[in-house]
């Protein structure tokens, strides 16, 4: 099973998603059968570590993602991975114009997807302050319990099924 988070600029809410997923995932059963990653819709940052208000945040909570790296949403993507849990509606929209036909199914908006029912989308932090990326990072902390919950119980959604 792999997993890529995916947001707009790779430096905020996606690389703390990708954080938050593989802290959760390597405290469950299911350590070491789940790959994860992230990327963005949009170029700007390719190459570039998280925002640092990003990676303080994530630090604050335990999680080091001080060595992840933005990049770009490519269209091998759609066949590497088996979701794309988006962070925002137009994260979805964008990803889900540039899936091959046959695979705009695994673009998915992740909160909802994860069976988070109080909240759609993880808002953007990247012009708000700590209270933002605070928000920010209970969102994908959740969102990836969720995730671990989705697909230990779930597994015909999940791994067993791709
Ligand atoms: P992210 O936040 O999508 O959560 O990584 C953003 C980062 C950078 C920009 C926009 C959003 N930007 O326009 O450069």
């Amino acid at each position: 099973m792999r997993l890529l988070v995916l947001c707009l600029g790779n430096i905020c809410r996606s690389p703390m998603g990708e954080g938050a997923l593989r802290a959760r995932l390597d405290d469950s059963p299911l350590a070491g059968a789940v790959e994860v990653d992230s990327a963005g819709t949009g170029g700007w940052h390719a190459g570039e570590p998280p925002d640092r208000r990003a990676i303080r945040c994530a630090a604050g909570h335990g999680v080091d993602i001080s060595g992840l790296r933005a990049r770009q949403l490519r269209r091998a993507d759609f066949q590497a991975f088996d979701w794309i849990l988006c962070a925002d509606e137009a994260n979805l929209r964008d990803a889900r114009t540039l899936a091959p036909a046959g695979l705009r199914e695994r673009v998915v908006l992740w909160l909802p997807w994860a069976g988070i029912d109080d909240a759609r989308e993880v808002p953007d932090p990247y012009t708000g302050g700590t209270a933002e990326f605070e928000a920010a990072w209970d969102l994908v902390n959740r969102a990836a319990l969720a995730t671990v919950e989705r697909l230990t119980h779930a597994p015909a959604l999940g791994i067993i099924d791709r």
